[in-house]
């Protein structure tokens, strides 16, 4: 059977950056800069801007979908300051789960994770699975064990036809090369992302695990991004400091353009 071609995706994460009063016309130039056919474009700016990158896009370019950066794990309650999957319908269509910045700062375990997911995909919200190691983890040759635990964690008893059905995308952020201006070498992230859906397979996703797409993600900008494209297990990135920035916006997904081309000129 052929199996359908993996989309390429390149998802901007804003982290604590722009505000309500700026984030519109930022959207918005992005997506007259990033205009390119055949690759799907997230921006997940903070809570307090979805609504203004919402209207901006909606207006300008909407094609260009919008992802939140997290989501609770439970549907209402006593959470204060957080805010649940069922807040986000109509405020965003994606949403990065597990990112290592919220692990950090927040205590967030893979099992925590792990009902993110389900809240999302339980809200028709296609959720971006954020896995990664840490440099020591790397140095002592255990990054792909980190990974694979974070997966199992993370996915363990939860319903992996909802999840396919939702599209769940994986990004294999390093720890270590998140903010750093030191990203991952190409065919180290290439050899993860074959590990990641290993992994998928041996936890019982069987087949569907090749058509689960994978991203990298840290320290990503418009001159690195070709050693990650280049790579047939890598589809597409997501991109924190660069996705602030027009210019390396525009050179990143021209460069995922080419993929997709690509991708699409071998299937037909
Ligand atoms: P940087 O691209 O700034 O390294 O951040 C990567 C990241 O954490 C995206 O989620």
């Amino acid at each position: 059977m052929i199996r359908p071609m993996r989309p390429v995706v390149i998802a901007a994460n804003w982290k604590m950056n722009t505000t309500p009063a700026d984030a519109g016309d930022l959207a918005t130039t992005i997506a007259r800069r990033t205009a390119v056919p055949g690759v799907e474009r997230v921006i997940c700016p903070p809570f307090v801007c979805l609504a203004a990158v919402r209207d901006a896009l909606a207006a300008n370019d909407a094609s260009v979908s919008v992802g939140a950066q997290d989501v609770h794990h439970e549907l209402a309650g006593a959470y204060t300051g957080d805010t649940s999957a069922t807040m986000l319908t109509g405020l965003a269509t994606w949403v990065i789960v597990g990112h290592s910045e919220r692990r950090r700062d927040h205590d967030e375990t893979d099992e925590r994770i792990g009902r993110k997911l389900a809240r999302a995909v339980d809200a028709g919200i296609r959720p971006i699975l954020c896995v990664g190691e840490q440099l020591d983890d790397r140095d002592l040759g255990q990054a792909v064990e980190v990974v694979d635990s974070q997966l199992a964690g993370a996915l363990f008893e939860r319903d992996r036809d909802a999840l396919s059905r939702a599209g769940l995308v994986i990004a294999y952020e390093p720890v270590w090369a998140i903010g750093t201006g030191r990203n991952a070498l190409g065919s180290d992230a290439a050899a993860m992302a074959e590990a990641i859906r290993a992994t998928l397979s041996r936890l019982g996703w069987g087949p569907v695990a090749a058509d689960v797409p994978v991203l990298y993600g840290g320290s990503v900008t418009a001159a690195n991004i070709g050693d990650f494209l280049a790579e047939p297990s890598i589809d597409g990135a997501l991109v924190g400091g660069a996705s602030l920035k027009p210019d390396e916006m525009a050179g990143i997904v021209g460069r995922a353009g080419v993929t997709a081309a690509a991708r699409l000129a071998a299937t037909t």
